[in-house]
Formats: structure tokens, sequence, C-alpha cells
């Protein structure tokens, strides 16, 4: 499936307009309520700091990072953290998945999974591996596309607004 307003593209370099446009993303996705690492209030400030160094990373080569983009800018991303351990050179961890909340539930989630999924295996990468709030909107979008749950951790992490959330931590092998 893809979403046919939206180009999706792995990028290797980022311009200030397109750290603005992501942090406006994150801050979207924030103030909607998403457990991304952040907590409410998020500013814009943070949110621009957190992509400029997510931007440092991506000209390392230490991140491969998808966006997707429609006709009033950047409205989803998703990250492959590539730095890894030595004796982990096969796999990457799947990270911030975000899609703006003007463009939900019209396939552009499942676009920017499988965009990932590409990206990894294009760099020979054979194992991912993420987790997501138990139950949560995401976690449907992964069990769909064929991630496999390993299990739940309770009480993982906290909620934009406060109170504990458990978190359920899934794999995908691209062997297949
Ligand atoms: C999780 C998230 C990335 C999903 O993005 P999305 O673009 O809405 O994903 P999709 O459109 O592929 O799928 C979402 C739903 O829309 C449905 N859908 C997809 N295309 C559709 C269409 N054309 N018409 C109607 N429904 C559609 C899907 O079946 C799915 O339904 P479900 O939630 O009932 O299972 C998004 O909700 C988000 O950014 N959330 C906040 C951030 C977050 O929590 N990130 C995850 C971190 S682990």
């Amino acid at each position: 499936m893809t979403a046919p307003a939206c180009s999706v593209q792995c990028l290797d370099t980022l311009d200030d307009a397109q750290i603005d446009e992501l942090a406006g993303v994150l801050l979207d996705c924030v103030e909607g309520g998403a457990s991304v690492s952040f907590m409410q209030p998020l500013t814009r400030e943070r949110a621009v700091s957190f992509w400029r160094r997510v931007a440092d990373g991506v000209a390392a080569g230490e991140r491969a990072l998808i966006v997707a983009a429609d006709a009033a800018g950047v409205c989803g991303t998703v990250q492959l953290v590539l730095a890894q351990p030595e004796n982990q050179p096969h796999r990457a961890d799947l990270a911030k998945m975000l899609v703006h909340r003007r463009a939900r539930r019209q396939g552009l989630g499942a676009a920017l999974l499988r965009a990932a999924e590409s990206t990894a295996r294009e760099r020979g990468l054979t194992l991912l591996v993420l987790d997501a709030v138990t139950g949560g909107d995401a976690a449907r979008l992964y069990e769909r596309l064929g991630w496999l749950r390993v299990g739940d951790i309770p009480g993982y992490a906290l909620m934009p607004q406060g109170g504990l959330c458990s978190t359920t931590v899934y794999y995908r092998n691209l062997h297949r």
C-alpha cells in the first residue's frame, strides 16, 4: 500500500527547512499524546535540537532517515538506527515512526514501514527490532505488516502527559 498524495524517500542530508518541518511532525505527535521519548509540553526549540542531532547521525552514517512529504511539506518519517555493537552488524533498531495527524489513516505509516524494510534490505541487514506502546496504533501497524511480538514490559515509559505505559518489543526477520 502506498500513500498516493505523498512522496517517500530516504534522505542523506537535511537542510534547515526540512529540520523545521520534521520538528513540526514531532510536535504534532507529542501534542497528540504519542509516547515517543518526549514529555508534554515539548518546545519547538527542543524538537529542532532533536532533529539537528538526527541530521548529524545521518551525515555520519549512523542512521538512515526516511521522510514522507505531501503538498504541505513533511508529513511523516521513520528511522533505522544503524550504529550497533560490532557483534550485531546485521541488524538495526527501527525508531521514531511519526505521521502527522493530518496524514494519518491513509496508509502512510505502512508505506514508511515498507520503505524502512527495503532500505534495511538494500544495506544487507537481516534483522530489525523496535518497541511500541502495548496495544496502540503503532503496535497494530507492526503486527499487520508481519512483525513478530517478543513480549511486553510493564511500566516501561511515561506517556507524554504522565502515567506509566507498557511497551511491546517486536522484531522482523528480513530473510522472509
Ligand atoms: C502509528 C502511526 C505511525 C500510524 O500511521 P498511519 O499513517 O495512520 O498508518 P496507516 O494509515 O498505515 O494505518 C493506520 C490505520 O488506518 C487504516 N487505513 C490505512 N489506509 C486507509 C484508507 N485508505 N482508508 C481507511 N483506513 C485506512 C489502517 O488499516 C489502520 O487501521 P487500524 O489503526 O484500525 O489498524 C501514527 O498513528 C502515528 O504517527 N502515531 C503517533 C506516533 C507514534 O505513536 N509512533 C509510533 C512509535 S513506536
